[in-house]
């Protein structure tokens, strides 16, 4: 089994960017949290993150042929891009979306995900534990299929 997972813009910064919302965990904490978890589950993850959406469209669309699920953490492009969307609608592959900060508790613009409808499930809240959750969430819908 192989999972895409995706971090979206300015998710880089993680670590130094708002600690109060997102956690002092930096995206490499998080990656190797993601990568010993991938072990125990004995599941294949390839990792990638963009600032820009077109490439995250192509990442997308690449899992056609070569993954069975998709983690992603959109950050602002949950709220704002249907190409996104219609890329994960394209691919017929379960997508998870995770967030580190509640987005319902947060100003309203951030309530909205243009990607959520046409996710399996949505994890928000958690900080770097929504990856961890999201993950295991996805392989064991994958596994129960
Ligand atoms: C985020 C929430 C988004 O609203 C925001 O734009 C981000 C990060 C989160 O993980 O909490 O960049 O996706």
């Amino acid at each position: 089994m192989k999972i895409l997972i995706l971090h979206g813009p300015n998710l880089n910064l993680l670590g130094v960017r708002e600690t109060d919302k997102y956690g002092i965990q930096t995206l490499d904490d998080i990656n190797k949290d993601l990568k010993r978890l991938a072990l125990q589950l004995k599941v294949e993850i390839e990792i990638y993150q963009s600032n820009s959406e077109s490439f995250l469209v192509e990442k997308i669309q690449s899992a056609t042929n070569n993954f069975d699920g998709i983690l992603i953490n959109p950050a602002a492009y949950t709220h704002t891009s249907i190409a996104l969307r219609d890329a994960v609608v394209a691919v017929k592959k379960p997508c998870v979306e995770v967030h580190l900060s509640n987005i319902y508790a947060r100003e309203e613009f951030r309530h909205n995900s243009y990607l959520a409808p046409v996710c399996i499930g949505q994890i928000s809240g958690f900080e770097h534990r929504s990856y961890i959750l999201g993950l295991e969430a996805l392989v064991n819908y994958l596994k129960n299929k």
